[in-house]
């Protein structure tokens, strides 16, 4: 009758279970609603959450000889930010083309002259497998210091059989050994590779003969339909090929241009339509009728100082489910901070705190089939969860720029217990 539970977090000031939405994401009224729990507690056995609610009430009801217990008082708890876009597996960094773009070339005119993404694949090419699973799991470390507790991972800087497969066996790597939760997504169609500039549709048949042999690596496949990359009748080959093999299909879209990928992830069904920034109202009230989640990326126009963002209020007006993560890659956003992100599509996008909270939780579960198992603070569901020191959700974005993660709980293990300071004063 009395179950021991493993661990029990009590006299949370703000329980932010941002619960009900595990079956369906979160929408319209719904992306306000946070499920707050004053005075909350958490109790967690075999690494799942198995009760929920106030401190006084589960008190009574746990033993809690032998458990241990953290307590949370005046603190804000949060689940596990899911990051549900990333390019967290490549070679080297592009610092050097930040400098050039501070000084006016454009992120296009730099992918033009043979750099951008091509520069990554470059450096990606050099490493193996060993090497890359080495700098992805650093990137991860990251991600859980700063609350980040399921990502999904895309390849896409392989460009080639062998490079591709590499990358997808390093994420495979990772994932044995990191604590984080990784969905593996296929980008092989990220950009058309040098060697095949003159013979696009060769890469395309190669691509396409690419998917079976990589099927077992990967839940998703993406493509880059946009100006510079893939046109929307080359991603709808590409697409269909891998729909039809059992691939879930996502899309990057609209982040430069309207090249038309929202009618083909509607045509395509996707389980989501990523970046969006340049979207028409028309092509909104479409989305309204599909399942398609739309992961808004702010970190990116910010970062390549844009002022052109997703229309994230139209969408949500309009009942479109949106989700954010932060695509974290070292082009267009190198930041794993989802808090910085949830700052951004508030001031950027107009989005409330509790909205963007609820878009990097859920919804983002939503947006790469884990929301059964995350992105909730629910009895029955992996407990993921992070503790902020912070006395107010509201704070998560209004202190922006900051880490307010003290503590990262994954799979009801403690994985990050943050900074003290040595002598203070106070
Ligand atoms: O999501 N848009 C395509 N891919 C990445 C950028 C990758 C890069 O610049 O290295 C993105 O923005
Ligand atoms: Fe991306």
């Amino acid at each position: 009758m009395h179950i021991l539970p493993d661990l029990f977090i009590q006299n949370i000031g703000q329980l932010v279970t941002v619960a009900g939405a595990s079956q369906r994401p979160k929408i319209l009224d719904g992306m306000n609603e946070l499920g707050i729990i004053e005075n909350g507690a958490v109790v967690i056995r075999g690494g799942n959450f198995i009760d929920i609610g106030t401190t006084r009430r589960l008190e009574k009801k746990y033993p809690r000889k032998g458990t241990k217990i953290i307590d949370a008082a005046g603190k804000v708890v949060l689940p596990g930010f899911v990051d549900c876009h990333t390019h967290a597996i490549f070679g080297g960094d592009r610092a050097g083309e930040f400098v050039r773009r501070i000084q006016g070339e454009t992120y296009q005119e730099i992918l033009k002259k043979g750099g951008g993404i091509l520069s990554t694949v470059r450096n990606t090419r050099k490493l193996n497998t060993r090497n890359l699973a080495e700098i992805s799991g650093k990137y991860l470390d990251t991600m859980l210091l700063y609350g980040t507790t399921t990502v999904e991972i895309k390849s896409g800087y392989g460009l080639d059989m062998k490079s591709e497969l590499k990358i997808l066996k390093a994420i495979r790597q990772v994932k044995k050994t990191h604590p984080i939760d990784i969905v593996a997504t296929f980008l092989g169609a990220h950009v058309i590779p040098p060697e095949y500039r003159k013979a696009p549709n060769t890469y395309i048949n190669l691509l396409c003969a690419m998917l079976p042999k990589v099927k077992s690596y990967a839940t998703f496949c993406d493509a880059f339909c946009d100006e510079g990359a893939f046109s929307s009748e080359q991603s709808e080959r590409i697409l269909k090929t891998a729909k039809a093999l059992g691939f879930g299909v996502k899309i990057h879209t609209n982040e430069f241009k309207d090249i038309g990928g929202v009618s083909l992830a509607i045509q395509l069904n996707a389980i989501s339509a990523d970046h969006l920034d340049n979207i028409k109202q028309r092509d909104i009230v479409r989305l309204k009728k599909s399942n398609i989640i739309c992961v808004l990326l702010p970190g990116v126009p910010f970062f390549l100082m844009k002022d052109i963002y997703a229309p994230a209020r139209k969408m949500i007006e309009n009942g479109v489910p949106v989700a954010l993560a932060t695509d974290f890659n070292p082009g267009t956003c190198p930041s794993e901070n989802m808090q910085m992100i949830i700052t951004l599509a508030c001031l950027k996008m107009g989005m409330t705190p509790a909205q963007a909270i609820n878009a990097a939780t859920i919804n983002a579960a939503h947006a790469i089939g884990t929301a059964h198992r995350v992105g909730s603070i629910e009895a029955g569901k992996q407990a993921d969860m992070i503790i902020l020191d912070i006395q107010d959700y509201h704070h998560v974005p209004y202190y922006f720029g900051m880490n307010h993660v003290e503590t990262t709980i994954k799979k009801g293990r403690v994985v990050v217990e943050n900074k003290q300071l040595m002598d203070s004063p106070y």
